[in-house]
């Protein structure tokens, strides 16, 4: 069992200052950045189990700092109570509340000191749509920029904004192979909308601005676990940061000494810039320990070429796998991704299995009960 099982184990309110070790990039020029950290636990005899999570407590950049207070019209000297604390409104920012997410609720708030005609109509219940649209791209500086709040007190200001909440991160090593260490896969959020260049708080705080120490926690997930049994064959799909909790689970196999065949599908954008942990596959193809490897990159030709499309050409083999046992994990992209990959298990199912659309819907689902379909989705 994890040290994280254990009361004593950190937790997000009480947090294990981990040392960072390693920052990576491993997309040397691809328009998208992938990172390898590499964080210490030395001397705290924390560990974990393939399949786990790192929770990880960022904080907010000096600059959005700046900026919002600015858009808000306060110096940040001001004090505040956050909890028991009592703080600077500028240290409350930077590290105990939620900057650049907006909601519904926090619009309502807004429009409380606002009274604007345009807010309080896209707040109907009949114009969801229009509010969606309203919302998409937009942060807490967004409204005061165009509904300026002059005067605001710094108490109404933070009464807008919810605690920061930490990022979860799938965690990319086995500590048999890394002892004291634990290693993260992570695809930093850079992007611009409504003319203001944009970044995802953790992951740029993990890129750009941890200082020594990262305050993190385990996040144990039970549903994600390697079989009981190494002779047990796998099979991993895993693009883009996906590939996180499968790079654990083979160096996990190895270090145990585990027989079982294992098989991954990675892909990402192209294969000369994207293919995150690359040489390690290719050692781990050419030394057997990695039975098959099959990669689709999305942007080296014409035609997408995605992860299930792999999986439908080798139909056969899969279908033959899984009969005989194998586990079928899934992790990374929940919103498009993992229901592709989930439409293609079906189709392999219905082609190789001569079973109705229904009788393969229903195999999937059996081998969802049977604890042998396993997702790490976000
Ligand atoms: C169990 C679990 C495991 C995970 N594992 C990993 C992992 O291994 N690696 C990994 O990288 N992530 C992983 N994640 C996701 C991770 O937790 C964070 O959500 C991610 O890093 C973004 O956090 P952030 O703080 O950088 O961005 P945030 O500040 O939270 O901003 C993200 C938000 O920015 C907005 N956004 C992003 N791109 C655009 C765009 N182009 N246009 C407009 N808006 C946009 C969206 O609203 C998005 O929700 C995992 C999540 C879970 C729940
Ligand atoms: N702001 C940025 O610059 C930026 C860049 C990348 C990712 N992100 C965000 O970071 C997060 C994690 O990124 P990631 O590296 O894990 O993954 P990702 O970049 O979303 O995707 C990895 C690979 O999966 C492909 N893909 C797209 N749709 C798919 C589908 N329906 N089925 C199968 N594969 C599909 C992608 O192809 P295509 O992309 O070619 O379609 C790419 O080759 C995502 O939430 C993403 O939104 C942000």
């Amino acid at each position: 069992m994890s040290q994280s099982a254990d009361s004593s184990a950190p937790t997000k309110d009480n947090p294990y200052q981990s040392k960072l070790l390693v920052n990576r990039l491993l997309t040397a020029g691809s328009d998208k950045e992938t990172r390898h950290f590499e964080l210490s636990l030395e001397g705290s005899s924390l560990s974990y189990e393939p399949g786990d999570s790192l929770g990880v407590i960022p904080q907010n950049s000096p600059q959005v700092v700046d900026d919002l207070l600015k858009a808000v019209g306060l110096t940040g000297e001001e004090r505040v109570q956050i909890g028991e604390a009592s703080l600077t409104l500028r240290d409350s920012l930077t590290f105990r509340l939620a900057c650049t997410t907006l909601s519904k609720i926090q619009i309502k708030k807004f429009n409380e000191f606002a009274k604007s005609d345009k807010l309080t109509d896209l707040l109907l219940p009949a114009n969801r749509d229009a509010f969606a649209d309203y919302l998409w791209g937009r942060e807490l500086i967004d409204l005061f920029s165009e509904f300026p709040q002059q005067g605001m007190s710094a108490d109404d200001f933070v009464g807008l904004l919810r605690p920061m909440p930490p990022r979860l991160y799938s965690i990319a090593s086995s500590i048999k192979a890394h002892e004291e260490q634990v290693h993260l896969t992570v695809a930093i959020v850079r992007y611009d909308t409504h003319g203001r260049k944009r970044e995802g708080v953790c992951s740029s705080y993990l890129a750009d601005r941890v200082g020594t120490n990262i305050p993190s926690y385990f996040h144990p997930n039970k549903n994600f676990k390697l079989p009981q049994d190494g002779n047990v064959p796998i099979i991993m799909v895993g693009p883009g940061t996906g590939i996180a909790p499968f790079r654990s689970f083979i160096e996990e196999r190895r270090a145990v000494g585990s027989t079982g065949k294992n098989w991954l599908f990675f892909g990402d954008r192209s294969s000369k810039t994207d293919y995150l942990y690359g040489e390690e596959w290719e050692k781990y193809r050419s030394d057997g320990l990695l039975t098959e490897l099959d990669l689709a990159w999305s942007r080296d030709q014409a035609e997408k070429e995605y992860v299930q499309h792999k999986m439908l050409t080798k139909g056969p083999e899969l279908f033959a796998w899984l009969q005989d046992g194998a586990y079928f994990y899934v992790c990374g992209d929940a919103s498009r991704m993992a229901k592709d990959v989930d439409l293609a298990l079906r189709q392999i199912a219905a082609t190789e299995g001569g079973m109705s659309e229904e009788d393969a819907a229903k195999w999937v689902k059996s081998l969802q009960k049977e604890k042998r379909y396993l997702k790490d989705v976000y």
